[in-house]
């Protein structure tokens, strides 16, 4: 496998005047609540993960629970206390001013919550901004720019100012624009937690559309588990500055690690979430006459499946039978495992 794209030992981040001594005599065992009575906050206790070339790392938990913080470490707008934090290899706390001012210039991007655009500039000058202030000309700099006006559908209003924008076009604009200067990584910290829910969910398929195109190493967070489950190839699953848990959606519905993670996984529907291959057996007995792929969705085969009387078979890219799936094992899947809300 290749070098890690994103790799963090150990971190930590404490806020306090004795951060620094607290944690080094706490020996790697960080207790939140005796740090408070000693006047420490803590942001971001022992965290240790991989993010790979491409993958989407979803960072998901309540608020407070240290994901913003956790993201500010790895791009370093912050400090992290603690611990080690590699990009490409690099550390990046041995990084110097001007390594790191050309490390967010060039290979990271950020979005925000708060579109942060500038009010005074149209769509494309503001999409063309962080290209100029690379020292991009002007004229390469909105030709650039107009390519990401189109990439994020935003055709046709380059010449608006962001107060003519409703706010799920303002943070296209803020997409495009963290998108110009081409980055390897991307961070979005909540990007679309102040959208209303219908344009919530259309900007989610957008962003997926674009990640299947753009293929870029991104952590993104939420507070929302649904957008978590739509959108992660893994999730990391924070609480009180701890990550509870780190593993694929299905994974994680299926083996919820913890008490907290459990009651998030409750009220998913586990048919939206789960694949074929999640949840079928190896044996390749008494099949009958039908297929599924492995990858499908249950929701989408359930009632396929269901319609049979036989065993079904799963197939694998090649058209290969690696198993079976039993109809009855799908409707233990969809009302198992899950509380009633009636
Ligand atoms: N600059 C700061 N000074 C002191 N405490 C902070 C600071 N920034 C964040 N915190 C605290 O760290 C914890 C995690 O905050 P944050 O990372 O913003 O959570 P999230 O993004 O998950 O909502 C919270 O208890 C918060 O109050
Ligand atoms: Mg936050």
């Amino acid at each position: 496998m290749s070098e890690p794209v994103i790799k963090c030992e150990n971190v930590y981040k404490i806020f306090g005047a004795n951060a620094q001594k607290m944690l080094q005599d706490s020996n790697g065992n960080v207790d939140a609540k005796v740090f408070q009575e000693n006047g420490c906050i803590v942001g971001v206790n022992n965290a240790s993960f991989e993010v790979a070339k491409g993958e989407m790392l979803v960072v998901m938990g309540l608020s407070g629970s240290g994901k913003s913080t956790l993201l500010r470490c790895i791009s370093r707008l912050t400090d992290a206390t603690g611990g080690k934090i590699f990009i490409e290899g690099q550390d990046l706390l041995q990084l110097n001013n001007k390594d790191l001012i050309d490390l967010r210039r060039n290979k990271m991007g950020m979005v925000f919550q708060s579109f942060a655009l500038l009010p005074h500039k149209t769509v494309v000058e503001n999409i063309a901004f962080p290209l100029q202030i690379k020292g991009i000309k002007t004229q390469d700099s909105i030709n650039k720019a107009m390519d990401m006006v189109k990439l994020v559908g935003l055709e046709g209003r380059e010449n608006y100012f962001p107060r003519e924008l409703s706010g799920g076009q303002q943070q296209r604009v803020g997409i495009a624009r963290s998108l110009a200067v081409e980055p390897d990584i991307w961070f979005l910290d909540e990007p679309f937690s102040a959208l209303d829910p219908l344009i919530r969910k259309e900007m989610q398929d957008e962003f997926l559309r674009l990640q299947d195109k753009l293929q870029k190493t991104i952590m993104f967070i939420t507070h929302d588990f649904d957008e978590a489950l739509k959108l992660a190839d893994r999730i990391a699953i924070m609480k009180d500055g701890i990550i509870e848990q780190l593993d694929t959606p299905a994974n994680i519905v299926l083996n919820p690690a913890t008490e907290y993670v459990r009651k998030f996984t409750e009220e998913v529907p586990r048919e939206k979430v789960l694949l074929i291959k999640d949840v079928m057996d190896t044996s390749k007995d008494n099949l009958g006459d039908l297929k599924v792929s492995q990858n499908e969705i249950i929701e989408n085969v359930a009632e396929k499946i269901l319609t049979q009387e036989k065993i079904v078979a799963v197939i694998d890219n090649n058209n290969e039978i690696i198993g079976s799936i039993n109809p009855t094992k799908i409707i233990n899947t969809v009302f198992g495992g899950r509380k009633n809300n009636n």
